[in-house]
């Protein structure tokens, strides 16, 4: 008797033991939201009390070691907190450097509060349990921590809609795990790291909306699980690597206002998998190669504004479908070919060539 009450005695203790988070842990999340202001929705009034593994809004912890895991805080988020207030999240401040204390945190995530400044702690690349950190839809400045490398199980990088600025760091094609990096309308320069190839596990490398130079690396097409990458609005130049057309999934290919020349690969209007493909805006010369088929597919083709000229492939009348097709800005001439693919193309998809003619442009 008294030897089971003993033990049913040890069993609750062990609970509460591993229930409660330790006080270091609640510490450092009390001095980050000491540099975080909340002022419409008050989440931050329920982090108080001494365990911050319950009820503390947007904290988890690992129910075997009650540890911190979770931040999860978004701006923008179904939660009956935002209908009560009748708004989105709000929040200035900075992300203290104490979150780098939470040794197990496995995501970090702050997402569209729009007005969070300052760095990020360049202390979090030492957390290397980390898998997820999503500060997008903020104002955070400075650079990308150098170190980003070390954070090898991190699986989503998200950091879109700041004001980043510096260079992508070249450790970046360390992050083994990565599969998203959405770098995306920041103010990043310099260039893509050459090796970006050797980030196996990317499906989405979206670096449009900075100002990034040199040329695409062409090792980015042996990333055989890319399935969206964007380049779009940067100062990028040189050639359209041949072998991008040759990925396996990639379905979105968005390059458009760039400073890209050469001529257009054939190998991207022949990939059947290629939905969206955006080269406007850019320098692209020669002809269209005549490489369509009956596997043709694509939502969206914009190829305006570029010095294209010669013919409108006649097999582009073959496709299965051409949602969207832009050919708009160019120095095209000769007549519109027949066929679906071009019988739902509006006049402007056309306009601003050197002298095409036909349906829905003026009879030839
Ligand atoms: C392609 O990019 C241009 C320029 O950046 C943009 O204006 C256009 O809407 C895009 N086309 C499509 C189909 O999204």
């Amino acid at each position: 008797m008294r030897l089971l009450f003993g033990a049913a005695l040890l069993l609750v203790v062990l609970a509460w033991a591993v229930s409660a988070c330790p006080a270091s842990d609640r510490e450092a999340l009390l001095a980050f939201k000491a540099s975080l202001h909340e002022p419409y929705l008050g989440i931050f009034n329920t982090w108080s009390g001494t365990d911050c593994c319950t009820n503390w809004y947007g904290v988890s912890c690992d129910p075997t070691n009650a540890r911190v895991a979770d931040i999860n805080l978004r701006g923008e988020s179904e939660d009956p907190i935002f209908e009560k207030a009748g708004r989105s999240g709000y929040m200035t401040g900075t992300i203290n450097p104490s979150v780098c204390r939470l040794d197990r945190l496995t995501s970090l995530i702050l997402a569209d509060w729009k007005g969070i400044s300052g760095e990020i702690p360049p202390c979090i690349t030492s957390l290397s349990s980390l898998r997820v950190v999503d500060l997008v839809g903020n104002k955070i400045s400075g650079r990308i921590p150098p170190a980003i490398g070390d954070l090898r199980r991190v699986t989503v990088l998200n950091l879109a809609d700041n004001e980043i600025s510096g260079e992508i760091p070249a450790s970046i094609v360390q992050m083994s795990s990565l599969m998203h990096l959405d770098l995306r309308n920041n103010r990043i320069s310099g260039g893509i790291p050459a090796d970006l190839g050797k980030l196996t596990m990317l499906s989405r490398a979206l670096l449009g909306r900075n100002q990034l130079t040199g040329t695409i690396p062409s090792s980015i097409a042996t990333i055989y699980r890319l399935a969206d990458l964007d380049l779009s609005m940067n100062k990028i130049n040189g050639w359209v690597p041949e072998q991008l057309g040759k990925m396996p999934v990639l379905s979105t290919l968005t390059l458009d206002s760039n400073w890209l020349s050469g001529k257009l690969p054939a190998s991207l209007l022949s990939n059947a998998g290629l939905g969206i493909l955006n080269l406007s805006r850019n320098w692209i010369e020669g002809e269209i190669p005549d490489v369509f088929g009956s596997n043709t597919y694509f939502m969206a083709l914009d190829l305006s504004h570029n010095n294209l000229k010669g013919k409108i492939p006649g097999s582009l009348s073959s496709a299965k479908y051409v949602g969207h097709l832009d050919l708009s800005h160019n120095h095209l001439c000769g007549s519109i070919p027949i066929g679906e693919p071009f019988e739902h193309q509006e006049a402007s998809s056309f306009a601003n060539n050197d002298c095409l003619c036909g349906n829905p442009l003026k009879t030839c």
